[in-house]
């Protein structure tokens, strides 16, 4: 099946106003010069910068997401962001459910469902983040957890088409530390397998690995059966090397 692999870069909490802008040119300078069917690319910078990097995005075929949201379309939740302001930004993506938000704002998966009925609410494409930390994988729990990850973030809204997993082993972000090609293809298959059970034409929807790719892993990895794209983190922060991952699609 040849669908066009997602390559999704999370700037988390990095850059200021001018970085981003230019992080964003670079992209689209780059990308105009590596046009390409084999790949849809996502940029997610921190909510403030959504609009500058939308106005600097615009035409080139590059999407944005937002890295969180809150499940209400509007009310009294002091800080947080709707999904239709952030649609209203231009977004056409959400990350859910990311570690960081897992374990730094003790965010659940019942949590994240809703959430997730809010971003298909707008009109947008939820990216449902699952994975194990390292003493699960060593307590040979991996699989458990992600299959529970799975079985209880995807609300009933969840379809092939509005909704990606992104598989992301806890100790392999920001570590440099990569899980096994094996282990990949195992957690993917089991992955696509759970998602059938819930969804319709469930081969459609995209399953992305995540945790220290860069340009040097990315083609291997996306190599793998049932690697639907990436979910890329540090080195999405240099446009160079998020295009080089870009690039790495070509190969696959
Ligand atoms: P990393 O982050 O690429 O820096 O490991 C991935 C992520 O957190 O999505």
């Amino acid at each position: 099946m040849s669908i066009a692999k997602l390559i999704v870069g999370n700037w988390k909490m990095n850059g200021r106003l001018e970085d981003s802008k230019a992080r964003a040119a670079a992209l689209v300078a780059a990308s105009k010069q590596v046009k390409s069917a084999q790949y849809t690319m996502v940029v997610c910078p921190p909510a403030t910068m959504l609009h500058p990097v939308s106005e600097v995005l615009q035409g080139s075929g590059i999407r944005m997401g937002a890295q969180d949201c809150h499940a209400e379309p509007s009310g009294a939740f002091t800080g947080d962001i709707a999904p239709e302001m952030l649609k209203e930004l231009g977004c056409s993506y959400v990350i859910l459910g990311h570690s960081e938000r897992r374990q730094g704002h003790r965010e659940t998966s019942e949590e994240v469902s809703e959430k997730a009925i809010g971003v298909h609410r707008s009109g947008m494409t939820a990216i449902i983040c699952v994975g194990e930390t390292d003493e699960q994988r060593t307590a040979g729990y991996a699989e458990k957890i992600v299959i529970d990850q799975i079985r209880l973030s995807l609300s009933l809204s969840v379809t092939s088409e509005n909704t990606a997993i992104a598989y992301e082993p806890v100790w392999a972000i920001g570590t440099g530390k990569t899980a096994t090609t094996e282990d990949i293809r195992k957690m993917h298959a089991l992955i696509r397998a759970k998602v059938s059970d819930k969804v319709k034409n469930a081969a459609w929807m995209p399953i992305l690995y995540g945790g220290s790719v860069k340009p040097g892993n990315a083609g291997d990895i996306l190599r793998i059966p049932n690697v639907d794209g990436v979910l890329v983190g540090g080195a999405s922060l240099k446009a160079e090397d998020f295009m080089g991952i870009a690039r790495a699609t070509m190969d696959v």
